[in-house]
């Protein structure tokens, strides 16, 4: 029986998840399939119904379901509780497991980029305050970064995020980013700002020390202004495409039961599917 698999999310026609799962299918010469299927929030209950009725052994959960989905599972990991969404769904013994794979992913691409970031960064500063800041934050607090800088357009935002990491996380106003950029090791951009067809980031790098690593989960462009400002003056980029490759692995080895690497050719096929700046 041919094993199907999914991304549901609506719109879902833009998601590159379904060029990442088939290249590693045709890679391990596995029988299977993976589809885009545009679930609008309301549809998600029946979806779910499909994959307990058989039809799918799992998939992957974008915007704006991932929250919906948590309620549904069966068993939700301890990152999916954490995060308050799940992106990986699967079915184990007739019941329906879910996980959140975005940390993961960020830590993953990081540890292949830097590896030893985590030894070197006492502080990091995190732009955003939505999920991606989440998994973010999540990531680093598990991996030991002990101070964390957090800026939002809407404040309000970060103190909320910050309260879910207590002695970890501090929120700060976002007009003060340019006085916090200097005081840290690790920069990352968890908001849309940058991305093609979205205003530009707009933050102020003077104070960057070289060797500060900048990481931005935008991939469109794959090299974003951020990024790019961040290289001219000593930093250590880091793309948000690793990230997007990454966090698909733990579902693939669910699905089909092989752990997937990410290779530079899997790299190359996804960077030639992105439009250049
Ligand atoms: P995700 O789950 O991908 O993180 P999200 O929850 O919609 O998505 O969060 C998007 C992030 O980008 C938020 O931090 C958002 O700031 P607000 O909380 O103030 O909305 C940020 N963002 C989006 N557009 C922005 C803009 N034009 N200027 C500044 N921040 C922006």
């Amino acid at each position: 029986m041919t094993r199907r698999c999914f991304i549901i999310g609506h719109p879902v026609a833009h998601s590159r998840s379904p060029l990442i799962h088939g290249h590693w299918l045709a890679e391990y010469g596995l029988t299977g399939s993976y589809e885009r299927v545009d679930v609008p929030p309301t549809e998600v209950p029946a979806f779910i119904a499909r994959l307990r009725a058989g039809e799918f052994v799992g998939g992957n959960v974008t915007v704006p379901n991932k929250e919906i989905v948590l309620p549904l599972l069966d068993e939700a990991s301890a990152t999916a509780r954490a995060m308050g969404a799940a992106n990986t769904l699967w079915m184990e013994d007739g019941r329906l497991h879910g996980d959140n794979t975005d940390a993961y992913g960020f830590l993953a691409h990081l540890d292949a980029c830097v590896p030893g970031w985590a030894e070197r960064t006492r502080t990091a500063l995190i732009l955003g305050a939505g999920g991606a800041a989440r998994a973010v934050i999540h990531g680093l607090a598990e991996r030991g970064v002990g101070r964390i800088l957090l800026v939002n357009r809407s404040p309000e935002r970060a103190v909320e995020l910050a309260a879910a990491f207590p002695d970890v996380v501090e929120a700060h106003d976002w007009q003060d980013v340019a006085s916090l950029v200097g005081g840290s090791d690790l920069i990352v951009n968890t908001t849309s700002l940058g991305m093609h067809g979205q205003p530009p980031l707009e933050i102020d790098l003077s104070a960057l020390r070289p060797g500060t690593i900048v990481d931005d989960i935008v991939y469109v462009p794959l090299e974003t202004p951020l990024l790019a400002e961040a290289r001219r003056r000593g930093g250590i980029p880091v793309d948000g495409l690793g990230m997007l490759l990454h966090q698909a692995v733990p579902g693939f080895e669910r699905w089909f039961g092989v752990r997937p690497q990410v290779t530079e050719a899997l790299r190359a096929k996804l960077e030639a599917d992105i439009p250049r700046a």
